[in-house]
């Protein structure tokens, strides 16, 4: 299944399963300025930052929220000073669009471990607005599972991640977090990948499948992740 109808299939079990994802959220907004000029949310899903932006009566102007899923975009809140866009931030011409909009600030909560080219992507962000902050999961999440069941992450690795930030952001702040979520079963965990947007989906044959829920040796998975919070060398 592609990343794109995985969200649209999950898209109303997603926010009552996203624990690290609410986490992740939290680190950006609790690192970004009073205030925020116009902002831009990449991968804005049903608004878990607007939402928090909002809670924490943090400044904007006026907020685009992007998502190329219909769907999630159908669960992010409305109003006046929201305007929500479908795009792909895979796609030059996303960008385009985004650049007129001259915004200030650009975040992005959980998404960007899906840019196919995440250099293509930081790239287009720094000249798309001059503040960046993004947190994004990177390939040391179920690394375990991942290990045992003799697959490589769909999702790039720290460094490469962070190496791409920083051609295109002169950095304030990077910091790696690891997270461990606990689960009743190692099966609970299998299921939690397929649904949680934060990974590709396991395709498992049924003997990796069993040598997982065999040999998984803890009760909790394992998430890896990044915070990047920069100015862009574009605007300056
Ligand atoms: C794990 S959710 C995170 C949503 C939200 N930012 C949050 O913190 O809860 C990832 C979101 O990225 C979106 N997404 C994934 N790939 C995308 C792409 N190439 N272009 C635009 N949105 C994308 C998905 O549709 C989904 O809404």
């Amino acid at each position: 299944m592609k990343v794109k109808e995985q969200f649209n299939k999950y898209a109303k079990h997603y926010p009552h399963r996203s624990v690290i994802q609410q986490r992740g959220a939290e680190i950006v907004v609790d690192s970004l300025p009073e205030s925020l000029g116009t902002v831009i949310d990449l991968g804005c899903g049903s608004g878990r930052l607007f939402k928090l932006l909002q809670n924490r009566s943090l400044k904007f102007n006026r907020f685009y929220g992007v998502d190329f899923a219909e769907s999630m975009l159908s669960l992010h809140p409305k109003g006046d000073n929201i305007e929500l866009l479908i795009g792909d931030f895979n796609q030059a011409s996303t960008f385009e669009r985004l650049q007129k909009l001259n915004a200030d600030t650009l975040l992005s909560a959980s998404a960007l471990q899906w840019a196919k080219d995440i250099e293509f992507t930081f790239n287009s962000a720094a000249k798309t607005a001059p503040f960046g902050a993004f947190f994004l999961f990177s390939s040391g999440t179920f690394k375990t599972i991942h290990k045992i069941a003799g697959v490589h992450s769909p999702i790039h690795s720290y460094t490469a991640l962070e190496s791409a930030f920083l051609k295109s952001y002169r950095a304030l702040q990077i910091e790696q977090f690891h997270f461990e979520l606990p689960f009743p079963s190692t099966l609970e965990m299998l299921r939690y990948i397929q649904e949680s947007g934060v990974s590709g989906k396991l395709m498992l044959s049924y003997r990796a499948l069993k040598r997982v829920l065999r040999e998984y040796p803890f009760d909790y998975l394992e998430f890896e992740t990044a915070l990047f919070i920069g100015e862009s060398y574009d605007f300056n």
